[in-house]
């Protein structure tokens, strides 16, 4: 399928490149060697189908999935003082017994899952970090990023949104481009966002300012496992 955001320049595709290169993730975890990193839920493992919302925020999209399909198992990641801590208060009162909320940074606990768990994996509207010397810490040119692709299920997919064209090009480059992602994930989805009413806070924010949002949608070979 061809793709709305464009291939990034050379210089770009380039820095991409090296980060990939030097991207050592046992290394890059060793800031959190002595932290208490959260145990992944038991019972959402106990659901067959999982989605995992990374960055969830205020957790709107997880509410309201987990109300439509109670059958199936949904948690989020946020290591935010305000957004996190809300979540957690929100989940609890809601009471959906197929929604588990973590409060916590999400590499750490990430990089700690059992690869092959999730159907779904959503990162909606990440910190751009715009200037290029935080370029690193986007999720393109993250050490997390294999690991990110290593949790899906084979068949499971993938979606990033942003507010931003040059996140989206870099996502799309990464995910056919990584060379411990490439060939293992077929676009889906790339274009303008599909939701007519706000999935997440930041979502409705932008839809209610008239921002214009991407999204982009991978999923993974169904083949044998890659991981
Ligand atoms: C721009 S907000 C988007 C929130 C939500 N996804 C939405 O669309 O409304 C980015 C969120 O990612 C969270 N975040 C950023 N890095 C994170 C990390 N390493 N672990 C967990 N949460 C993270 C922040 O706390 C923040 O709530």
């Amino acid at each position: 399928m061809t793709t709305l955001f464009p291939t990034p320049d050379a210089a770009t595709r380039e820095a991409m490149h090296k980060a990939w290169s030097r991207n050592d993730l046992e290394r890059y975890l060793a800031r959190w060697a002595h932290a208490t990193v959260p145990q992944l839920p038991a019972g959402f493992l106990a659901f067959a189908h999982r989605t995992c919302d990374v960055g969830c925020g205020f957790g709107r999209f997880l509410i309201e999935e987990s109300a439509k399909h109670p059958d199936r198992g949904y948690l989020g990641i946020d290591k935010g003082s305000l957004r996190g801590g809300k979540m957690l208060t929100r989940f609890e009162a809601i009471g959906h017994a197929n929604l588990f909320g973590i409060h916590t940074n999400a590499i750490p606990f990430l990089a700690a899952m059992p690869n092959a768990v999730l159907d779904v994996l959503t990162l909606f509207y990440p910190n751009p970090w715009w200037p290029s010397k935080h370029r690193r810490k986007r999720w393109s040119y993250h050490p997390l990023l294999p690991k990110l692709i290593a949790l899906l299920k084979p068949g499971g997919t993938i979606l990033l949104t942003s507010n931003e064209g040059f996140y989206l090009s870099e996502w799309t480059y990464a995910l056919s481009h990584h060379p411990e992602i490439a060939g293992r994930l077929t676009p889906t989805y790339s274009g303008e966002i599909r939701a007519r009413v706000g999935r997440t806070h930041f979502e409705a924010k932008f839809m209610a300012e008239g921002t214009p949002c991407g999204e982009v949608v991978f999923q993974k070979s169904s083949g044998k496992p890659l991981d």
